[in-house]
């Protein structure tokens, strides 16, 4: 039986205010009072919102997390936080290099290795995405994309640091358009990417690492997925915003 821990997390993207968002995290503990969830619960609400979130979630089995980071402590950086903010805050969880911090807002890898560095010497756990946009799919050059994102990003790290690292694998194509990618087609680049991580880090740490996909996972998709070998959770946007749906992906029937 594998060791890895399951994790089901929400992406809440540019979605629920302060008050919306207090809401929608109290929906989600109500359906999980009293229960015992087989997978960690993460959320990631937009910055503002992390505060409110927090309070309504502690004491609960839901983590939090922030939506992005940058990468230096403080300073002149209008517009940025910090790890040692996210820290402070009481989250333990960032996502970093997601597809639309890469393709919208037009982040590259040097910038994805520093802000990875910053969350992990920070004390976080940087939630890593990658995946393919729809072109280099039909191209056949998927898995090479997204190898060469793992090793841009991750080589270098420590064992230590790669062993408090959780990868996303989020294909473009997937994430908001309803189309998932079918349990065998994501089940074998998570068998790549997990292979990358044991020739760059050895078999002990690629065992351990939990490897979610992300990409239109739905309470009538999720199951399948996530009974696959190398699929270790999910990382959900839009059924996430929704406490009935993100419980039925928590709790599959
Ligand atoms: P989606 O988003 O579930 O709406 O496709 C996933 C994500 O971007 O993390």
């Amino acid at each position: 039986m594998s060791l890895r821990r399951t994790i089901i997390a929400g992406n809440w993207k540019m979605n629920m205010d302060h008050i919306e968002g207090a809401s929608l995290a109290a929906d989600i503990a109500a359906g999980l009072k009293g229960k015992k969830p087989a997978c960690e619960i993460v959320l990631f609400p937009p910055f503002t919102t992390l505060p409110a979130v927090m309070g309504v979630i502690a004491g609960s089995v839901i983590a939090a997390g922030a939506q992005d980071l940058w990468y230096e402590e403080n300073g002149a950086f209008t517009g940025e936080i910090s790890a040692g903010m996210i820290y402070n805050l009481g989250c333990r969880y960032v996502l970093v290099g997601h597809s639309e911090r890469r393709h919208v807002i037009g982040e590259k890898p040097d910038i994805l290795s520093k802000k990875l560095r910053a969350a992990l010497s920070g004390g976080l756990i940087p939630v890593y995405c990658v995946g393919e946009t729809l072109d280099e799919r039909e191209s056949g050059s998927a898995s090479e994309v997204v190898t060469g994102q793992i090793r841009e990003v991750l080589s270098g790290l420590s064992g230590e640091e790669m062993g408090r690292t959780v990868i996303a694998y989020e294909p473009v194509w997937a994430i908001g358009t309803g189309r998932t990618a079918t349990p065998d087609d994501a089940g074998s680049m998570h068998g790549i990417i997990r292979g990358m991580i044991s020739d760059m880090f050895g078999a002990g740490a690629a065992g351990e690492t939990p490897i979610l996909y992300g990409g239109s996972v739905k309470p009538g998709n999720a199951a399948q997925l996530l009974e696959m070998e190398d699929i270790d959770g999910a990382l959900v946007g839009g059924a996430s915003l929704d406490a009935s749906s993100f419980l039925g992906i928590v709790f599959p029937a």
